[in-house]
């Protein structure tokens, strides 16, 4: 498939006789895609009722009349203040109990019936306009569902709804107080109409009470983007598309997405380091100018299976940012790093936020392609040669990988609702996981918890999985290569219960968890093979055999042929060598890359990103720092594993 940039931009934010010179500046610098209007809303219904397409309708043609192929964003992230007037009770309320005010984005609850009414109708009207438009060759709706922690909230429309959706699931009330144990504490509910939101109660509210409402929160996620999504596909065969975020896991993506053609997701290397990373200052001060080497990997694999293997990047951070605690500078080469990167992993398109710095409002400090004054910023003269490489690149063909990693946003929750051990984070888990197995230099798929099939792995690892769903439960039974669980998988029902008969309930582990126990920071539990468990350890006893011991003499890692059981979580030196040993075992060549070195397998190259602080050399390749390179499969020495083995001889 031929790749493809692109580009954000807001006509509505420049005089009308920018646009022309701005449209043909981004066709000569290669860019193919304009995404346009998602915050426009105020322009297009100033008043309730009064539409005004006229200049929407001349920044399409504008745009288009250069070549540009146009995704346009459904406003409905931005509802106009008149709205508010409207409907005073659509504002989302916190967990505190607090309404949340109009003066930014995102103010609205998914919950609200009217609101989404009205999104219905906006919609509508941009389908009837442009739904045939020849230029409007994609949809974005919505923007960033979930952002600003918008995806719970705790208003009466949500209430109103919880309770609906609760009789739905229950049916009766003894079956509800059933399922979620409410004879403990005497929580009993006599009717539907009684349960409140699990927001401040006294004490901890149950566990299950919590998971019903943030299942219940994730499907308003995909319900209010149903109603748009059905609206677009009855005016448009345009792609549907939303921008989803950086580790943003309070909604079900999997789900939301099946109502669409292509996930896209919005990729800040650098803003996310400073906001997620929890590996401390010396480590942020590595990556600072580059991202964490492997965040940006994880999102692309992730996203590529929450769209069924269609993805995009619909926003690219091109500079500085605003909204980090400290906003650096990415180092000269990273735009066009984190461009091949994307491409590498799969994405069909790479859009940069945004075209022109802003001089204005909140994102002012913020950089685009242009600086404000309409020269070009550092990051252009990158995306002009990612864009000339590409036309000289033959098609970038996605490639099978070898070994899968399950993520499942339900497993975020409980572990959320009943983390047991402060920093029990099933993100971090599975992203310890990931890049483990990234630094063997191994191609990753991640894989939805209802994967029906695992046939072409070899290795497939489910850490801190909740539950298994039936059909990967079915999958399992049919696989026959390595089976990789713990700790906490299958340890719970999906109501949150600990099932009868103990964890974990896995096919094929010939084990139980006798009891868990949680570490604080600084305590280590050494294992036999080296290395050591580190803020959760399980107590376990087996029929299987056991791999590794506790320096008690406890079981900490079973394995028959086919399994491997880790009764902790393991440190990066543990768990590089569990996985190590797996992969050797199925015969899935591995090597150690050193420092901040990355590489990716497609079908037909080998792509080489060095995110470290010096020069790496691999395969013959020197890659420099903030470099990226390729080269065919076909030019590479056949494939073996380059880490040592037991006699200490390449195996
Ligand atoms: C994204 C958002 C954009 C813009 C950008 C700034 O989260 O979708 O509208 O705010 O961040 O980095």
């Amino acid at each position: 498939m031929k790749r493809t940039l692109g580009v954000c931009y807001y006509p509505e934010h420049w005089p009308e006789p920018m646009w022309a010179q701005d449209a043909s500046r981004m066709a000569e610098s290669g860019l193919t895609w304009v995404r346009i209007g998602e915050f426009a809303w105020s322009r297009i219904e100033p008043e309730p009722g009064l539409y005004t397409w006229d200049w929407l309708d001349r920044a399409i043609e504008t745009l288009a009349g250069a070549g540009l192929r146009v995704i346009l964003g459904t406003p409905t992230s931005t509802p106009p203040r008149w709205m508010l007037d409207k409907w005073p009770d659509m504002l989302p309320v916190g967990a505190d109990g607090q309404t949340r005010k109009f003066g930014s984005r995102r103010h609205y609850c998914f919950s609200h019936s009217g609101f989404r009414g009205d999104c219905a109708a906006i919609v509508r009207k941009l389908g009837e306009r442009y739904g045939h438009s020849p230029h409007v060759q994609g949809w974005q709706i919505d923007n960033e569902y979930g952002n600003h922690n918008t995806t719970l909230s705790f208003s009466p429309s949500a209430l109103a709804g919880f309770r609906h959706w609760l009789e739905r699931k229950y049916s009766n009330i003894q079956a509800l107080n059933t399922a979620w144990g409410n004879v403990f504490w005497s929580m009993e509910y006599g009717r539907f109409d009684q349960i409140g939101l699990p927001n401040q109660t006294v004490a901890e509210a149950n566990p299950s009470h919590w998971m019903d409402f943030r299942r219940y929160s994730s499907d308003q996620v995909a319900a209010f983007n149903k109603v748009q999504a059905g609206i677009l596909r009855a005016f448009s065969a345009a792609p549907l598309i939303h921008n989803f975020m950086t580790k943003s896991t309070d909604f079900d993506h999997f789900k939301v997405a099946g109502d669409l053609d292509i996930a896209s997701w919005d990729s800040y290397p650098l803003g996310y380091l400073e906001k997620h990373s929890t590996l401390g200052d010396a480590w942020i001060q590595t990556y600072m100018r580059k991202g964490d080497p492997d965040f940006q990997a994880f999102h692309h694999d992730l996203y590529r299976a929450v769209g069924r293997g269609r993805h995009w990047i619909m926003e690219q951070q091109p500079g500085p940012v605003n909204w980090a605690v400290y906003n650096p500078a990415p180092l000269p080469g990273m735009v066009r790093l984190w461009t091949w990167e994307a491409y590498a992993h799969g994405a069909e398109a790479v859009c940069y936020f945004r075209w022109r710095q802003a001089p204005f409002a909140q994102e002012q400090m913020h950089a685009g392609l242009l600086r404000p004054d309409s020269v070009p910023a550092p990051a252009l003269a990158e995306v002009q040669a990612a864009a000339a490489e590409l036309e000289a690149m033959p098609e970038v063909d996605g490639g099978q990988a070898r070994v899968a990693l399950v993520f499942d946003y339900e497993s975020v929750w409980a572990w959320q609702t009943q983390p047991q051990g402060k920093g029990f984070d099933y993100f971090g888990l599975v992203f310890d996981f990931y890049r483990t197995f990234r630094k063997l230099g191994l191609s990753i798929d991640i894989i939805p918890p209802d994967c029906a099939s695992l046939a072409p792995y070899r290795v497939v690892a489910l850490p801190g999985l909740l539950s298994l769903d039936p059909r990967l439960r079915q999958a399992l039974d049919a696989f026959d290569g390595t089976v990789i669980a713990g700790p906490r998988s299958g340890s719970k029902t999906p109501d949150m219960r600990i099932p009868t008969g103990l964890p974990p309930q896995l096919p094929g582990f010939d084990c139980t968890v006798e009891y868990v126990e949680s570490l604080r920071p600084g305590v280590s539990l050494p294992i036999s093979g080296g290395g050591a468990f580190r803020l959760w350890s399980e107590k376990l006893s087996t029929g299987m055999p056991v791999r590794e011991t506790h320096a008690n003499g406890d079981p900490a890692i079973l394995g028959d042929e086919k399994h491997r059981y880790i009764g902790g979580w393991p440190d990066e030196a543990a768990l590089g060598r569990i996985l190590r040993q797996a992969c050797d075992q199925e015969g899935l060549p591995t090597v150690e890359l050193p420092g901040g070195l990355r590489i990716r397998d497609t079908a037909t190259h080998r792509f080489y990103f060095n995110y470290g602080p010096e020069a790496q050399r691999l395969d013959g390749i020197e890659i420099g720092v903030a470099e990226v390179k390729w080269t065919p499969l076909a030019a590479l020495p056949p494939q073996r594993s380059t880490t040592p083995s037991r006699d200490g001889e390449p195996s």
